[in-house]
């Protein structure tokens, strides 16, 4: 049995769609239950619905052999995984927002509310800058407007939440998409379904 983590919400819709598409189904996916495994041992895959910032972690232990997560979250996780294949969705950018009458004062550490804690202190690193990192877990867009942080580092896709919050983008921090990833032992022990599971979605995408 092959174990994929799903993410749950939008992006983990798009994925079973993608893995259906190519003869991975299991129909009771779209029941609406509160199941977390679904199996289909004819096909000999069983999927995981799991918390998208957790795919990662699942695969890394090992408790998912693959699974699909954004580039952002391996950025900020760094796990222990292999990266197999970009799968063109799920596409956004980290990015450094702000008040639109912004203006840095490079005199005084940058105050920056963020999920990503760890680019965020790279990205900074690299341009010599000093920041004092203020750690949230949603809502980010609110810290500037109430005045906890200057800007912040946060996903953008389509734009609407910066501008219904009159924020505007400063800089971009790095792109990012939907990947396919593996655990390293699973990849070696189940390389045939791993592989024909890459080439299938290859010609998909
Ligand atoms: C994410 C992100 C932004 C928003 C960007 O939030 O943190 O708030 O989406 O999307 P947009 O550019 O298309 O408006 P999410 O929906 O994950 O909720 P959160 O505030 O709980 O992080």
């Amino acid at each position: 049995m092959l174990n994929i983590a799903l993410p749950k919400g939008r992006l983990g819709d798009k994925v079973y769609e993608l893995f259906s598409g190519i003869g991975y189904d299991c129909p009771e996916i779209g029941e609406d239950n509160r199941k977390l495994v679904f199996e289909n041992a004819e096909k000999g895959v069983s999927y995981l619905l799991v918390k998208p910032s957790d795919v990662a972690i699942y695969v890394e232990h090992g408790a998912a052999d693959i699974g699909v997560v954004g580039k952002d979250v391996i950025l900020e996780t760094n796990p222990d995984i292999y990266e197999l294949l970009d799968l063109g969705f799920g596409k956004c950018r980290l990015a450094v927002a702000a008040k639109n009458s912004w203006s840095d004062n490079t005199a005084l550490p940058l105050r920056v509310a963020t999920k990503y804690p760890n680019v965020t202190k790279a990205y900074y690193a690299q341009l010599n800058r000093q920041i004092e990192i203020i750690k949230l877990n949603g809502s980010i867009e609110l810290a500037p407007i109430l005045g906890l942080s200057d800007v912040i580092v946060d996903i953008v896709e389509t734009g609407t939440t910066l501008k219904e919050n009159n924020l505007s983008v400063f800089s971009t921090v790095a792109p990012s998409s939907a990947r396919l990833i593996a655990n390293k032992s699973a990849y070696q022990f189940k390389s045939k379904i791993i592989d024909d599971i890459c080439r299938e979605l290859e010609k998909k995408i």
